[in-house]
C-alpha cells in the first residue's frame, strides 16, 4: 500500500450542507408531530411537595403533561464514566429530589410547540429547599480524594520520581496557580429527540456521539428489548463531548409518544441545556516547576482540584498529560474532586488536556523568563523521545519539529525577549507568546462493513459518528484510495444502529478506531475480489470486477481492535460497551501533539486584547483529509481563543444555576475576534498505532492555544494572566 500523502479532497458532504439537504435530528417531521417543552427546577437543592399543572392542563392543544407523580418508574442508565451510559446517574422526575437549579421538573407534549412551551411556563411547583454548594469555593462543597480511578480509567494521580526533593533542591522554582471557570459546549445543534412508536418497535432521531448509548440506555429505562429500539444520527451540528451519551430528556420523548400514541418532538433550548447536559467542570491548578540553571527541567508539582456533582465522581485525567510534554525526570500529580450541587460535569473538546497544558504551558514560560532563555529554545531542550508515566518509548513524537517549523513559519526570530519591547505603529503592544499541546492517542476496537454493488455504489459503515468534524471525507478518501473506486461512489452509513455498532466517538479516537476497521474490510474486499477474478490486475476497479463476474453485490464484515486488545473487544460494543484503550499500549505510548504561536495587541487605553496571528504546526500521525484536518485545527484554534478571552459559564453562589445560559451572553469568539490562522502538520504516518498511522486530531488542536495567549499578553504587557477568561479589565 503506498505510503504517499493522502489527496486533499473537498468535504463530502459540503454540497448538501450548504443547500440545506442535510437532516439534522430537529429537523425530522414525521405526520401527526406532538411537540414537548421541559418545566424546570426554580430551586438549586431539595425536593417536590407539590406539583401544580391545572394552568397548563387547561391549554388549549396540551396532550399530555408528565411528571414524576404519574411518570411511573424511571430508573437511571448509569454514569457513562461509572459504567453506565448517560451522562449522569442521576435521572430526573424519578423521584421528587431536585439536585440542582434548572433540571427538569415535567414534561408537556401539545399539538403545537407554542403551546407546549406556554403550558410547560405554567406549570408550579412548591418545594422543600435545601443548603447547597454550587462552586467548589462554596461552603458544603465535599471534597474527595480519589487514589483509585473508577472502572479503567487511569488513575488521576501520577507520580515518578521524587518530584518534591527534586524540587526542593532546584536552583530555579516556579509556582504558580491557574484557574478555569466551568465552561459549556454550546453546539450549534441542540440536544434534540424525534420519538416514534409504531407497534412494539421505537425509533429515535437524535444527534448523538453514543447511538448505542441511546439504544442501550432506553433499553434498560424503558424495560424493552434493544432490538426493538432504533436510532438515526447521520449527522450531528457539534458534540464536542455534550452528545457523549444517552441525555436525561430522551426517555421523555419516548414515554410521551408511547402515551399519546403520535411521534414527539422535544428540542431542548439553551438555556436549559446549560443546565441538562454536561459542561467543562471548574478547575483549579498548582503548577510547581524545578529547573538547573541550564534549563533542564528536573521536577514538576501539578495538584488540581476539580468539579464534580454530589452524585458522579468525573474522574479528572489532568496530570496524564502534564507529567507528559516533556522529559522530566520527577513529577507528582495529584487530583482532589470536589462535589457541587449540580448536574454532572463531562468531557468538553480537550477536557484536561486544555487546562493542564495551561498549567504547564505557563509555567514554562515563567520559568523561561527567570533563566532568561528563549522558550522555545527551553522547551527543545526539555524534548523528549520516552513516555515518563510508563516508562516506555513513545511510538511518534514530532513536538521540536512542530516547534520549529512554527518558529519559522511565525517568524519567531524576530521575537525581542523583553516584555513591553514591540509596539505597532497604532501604539498597540504585540506581545508574541508560545506554548505546546498534547492529547492521548486513544484507540477503540470496532466492526466495519463495506459493501460494494454492480450498480456502482460502494458503502461503508464503520463505528464512528459524522459530528461535522469530516469522518466521512475521511472514509470517503480512504475507502477510494484502498479500493481504487471513484470518490463519489462511496457513502458511509454512520451512527445508525442498523449499521454497525455505532459506539462512542469521543476522544479522539473517531479516526483511530474507524480507520484500521475500514482498511481491514477493504484488504478483506480484495480477497473476495481476487476469488472471483483472479487474474484481475491491481488497478482494476472492484465495481467492474463484480459486474463482469454477474454478481450484484459483495459485502464483507470485519472486526479491528486497538494493539494488544483482544480482538473480543469488538464484541463488547455490540452491547452498548465502549473499549476505548491508550494512550499506553504494549510495549509503547502515543500522543499527538501541536505548537501554537500567538501574537495579540492590546490597546493601551481599553486594554482590549486582540488576537490577529496564530501559527499551528501539529503532529497527529499521518493525515487523512488535509481539508477536514485543517478545519479541524482551525476550529480548535478558534475555540482555545474563546477559552482564553471569553468564555465562562457563570454562577451566582445564592442560587446556583448558570446565569448567562444563552450565547448571548455567553461570550464566544465572533469573526471579527479572529485573524489569521495558519496550520501546517508534520504528516509523517505513526509507525506503531495503527497501520494508516494516524493517531488523532480533534482535541489536541485546542490543547496549548490559552497558554500561548496568555503568554503572549505577558510578553505584551509584563503582567502574568493566570486565570481564565483573560480580560481587558485584568489588564488595567
Ligand atoms: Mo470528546 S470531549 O472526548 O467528545
Amino acid at each position: 500500500m503506498s505510503n504517499a500523502p493522502y489527496a486533499d479532497i473537498a468535504r463530502v458532504d459540503a454540497l448538501d450542507k450548504v443547500r440545506g439537504v442535510t437532516l439534522y435530528a430537529a429537523d425530522r417531521q414525521p405526520d401527526n408531530l406532538v411537540h414537548a417543552a421541559l418545566a424546570t427546577a426554580t430551586i438549586a437543592k431539595g425536593s417536590i411537595i407539590s406539583i401544580d399543572t391545572s394552568a397548563a392542563e387547561a391549554v388549549v392543544g396540551v396532550r399530555l403533561i408528565l411528571t414524576h407523580e404519574n411518570i411511573g418508574p424511571l430508573r437511571s442508565a448509569g454514569f457513562l464514566l461509572g459504567g453506565g451510559l448517560a451522562f449522569q446517574s442521576f435521572q430526573p422526575m424519578s423521584s421528587p429530589t431536585i439536585a440542582y437549579r434548572g433540571q427538569p421538573i415535567a414534561v408537556v407534549a401539545a399539538d403545537t410547540l407554542e403551546a407546549a412551551i406556554e403550558a410547560a411556563a405554567l406549570i408550579k411547583a412548591s418545594y422543600l429547599e435545601e443548603a447547597f454548594a454550587s462552586t467548589i469555593e462554596s461552603a458544603g462543597a465535599e471534597t474527595i480524594v480519589q487514589a483509585e480511578a473508577p472502572l479503567g480509567h487511569p488513575s488521576p494521580d501520577v507520580v515518578f520520581g521524587d518530584a518534591d526533593q527534586a524540587f526542593a533542591d532546584a536552583d530555579v522554582q516556579v509556582n504558580a496557580t491557574f484557574t478555569s471557570p466551568p465552561q459549556h459546549q454550546n453546539p450549534i445543534e441542540l440536544v434534540a429527540t424525534v420519538a416514534q412508536w409504531s407497534g412494539e418497535k421505537l425509533l429515535i432521531h437524535e444527534g448523538t456521539q453514543n447511538a448505542n448509548a441511546l439504544r442501550f440506555g432506553l433499553a434498560k429505562q424503558l424495560r424493552i428489548p434493544a432490538e426493538n429500539i432504533e436510532i438515526r444520527s447521520h449527522h450531528l451540528g457539534g458534540g464536542f463531548g455534550q452528545k457523549n451519551s444517552l441525555q436525561m430528556q430522551t426517555v421523555f420523548a419516548a414515554i410521551a409518544a408511547r402515551r399519546i400514541g403520535r411521534p414527539v418532538k422535544l428540542v431542548v433550548p439553551r438555556s436549559q441545556l446549560f443546565h441538562d447536559a454536561s459542561f467543562r467542570p471548574q478547575s483549579v491548578h498548582r503548577m510547581q516547576l524545578g529547573a538547573d540553571t541550564s534549563g533542564k527541567i528536573v521536577a514538576a508539582l501539578h495538584s488540581v482540584d476539580g468539579q464534580t456533582s454530589r452524585h458522579d465522581l468525573f474522574p479528572g485525567e489532568y496530570c496524564q498529560t502534564s507529567a507528559r510534554l516533556y522529559g522530566i525526570p520527577n513529577f507528582r500529580g495529584f487530583h482532589r474532586m470536589i462535589r457541587t450541587d449540580t448536574q454532572t460535569p463531562g468531557y468538553m473538546r480537550a477536557p484536561f488536556e486544555h487546562t493542564a497544558c495551561l498549567a504547564m504551558e505557563c509555567a514554562v514560560d515563567e520559568l523561561a523568563y527567570r533563566l532568561d532563555q528563549d522558550p522555545v529554545a527551553l522547551r527543545l531542550a526539555n524534548d523528549t523521545a520516552h513516555d515518563p508515566v510508563e516508562d516506555l518509548p513513545l511510538s511518534s513524537r514530532h513536538l521540536a519539529e512542530c516547534l520549529r517549523r512554527g518558529s519559522e513559519r511565525f517568524g519567531w526570530r524576530d521575537r525581542r525577549m523583553e516584555p513591553l519591547s514591540m509596539r505597532a505603529a497604532d501604539g498597540s503592544y504585540i506581545g508574541w507568546g508560545v506554548a505546546c499541546g498534547a492529547y492521548p492517542g486513544n484507540a477503540a476496537a470496532n466492526v466495519a462493513r463495506l459493501t460494494i454493488t454492480a450498480e456502482g455504489s460502494v458503502e461503508i459503515s464503520a463505528g464512528v459518528h459524522e459530528m461535522g468534524q469530516g469522518i466521512r471525507t475521511v472514509l470517503a478518501n480512504v475507502v477510494s484510495r484502498h479500493l481504487n473506486v471513484p470518490l463519489e461512489s462511496v457513502t458511509a452509513l454512520l451512527g445508525d444502529t442498523s449499521g454497525t455498532y455505532p459506539h462512542l466517538t469521543a476522544g479522539s479516537w473517531g479516526t483511530t478506531a474507524s480507520i484500521p476497521a475500514t482498511i481491514k474490510a477493504c484488504d478483506a474486499m480484495w480477497q473476495r475480489l481476487r476469488e472471483i477474478a483472479p487474474d484481475a490486475p491491481s488497478e482494476a476497479n472492484p465495481i467492474d470486477l463484480i459486474r463482469r463476474a454477474g454478481l450484484p453485490s459483495l459485502q464483507v464484515e470485519v472486526r479491528s481492535s486497538a494493539p494488544g486488545q483482544d480482538i473480543s473487544a469488538a464484541d463488547e460494543i455490540a452491547t452498548g460497551g465502549a473499549s476505548p484503550t491508550g494512550p499506553a499500549y504494549p510495549g509503547f505510548v502515543t500522543f499527538s501533539y501541536i505548537a501554537h504561536f500567538v501574537e495579540v495587541r492590546i490597546e493601551p487605553n481599553t486594554r482590549r486584547i486582540r488576537v490577529p496571528r496564530v501559527v499551528s504546526v501539529a503532529d497527529c500521525g499521518r493525515v487523512l483529509s488535509p481539508r477536514t484536518a485543517r478545519s479541524q485545527v482551525w476550529g480548535g484554534v478558534v475555540w482555545g481563543i474563546g477559552a482564553a478571552l471569553r468564555e465562562e459559564s457563570e454562577v451566582d453562589p445564592r442560587y446556583g444555576g448558570f446565569l448567562n445560559a444563552d450565547i448571548a451572553e455567553y461570550m464566544i469568539p465572533v469573526n471579527a475576534d479572529i485573524g489569521t490562522i495558519d496550520v501546517d502538520f508534520i504528516d509523517e504516518p505513526d509507525p506503531q498505532i495503527n497501520e494508516a498511522g494516524v493517531k488523532g486530531l480533534g482535541e489536541v488542536v485546542m490543547a496549548g492555544v490559552a497558554p500561548a495567549i496568555a503568554n503572549a499578553i505577558f510578553h505584551a504587557t509584563g503582567k502574568r494572566l493566570r486565570s481564565l477568561p483573560f480580560r481587558a479589565e485584568h489588564l488595567l
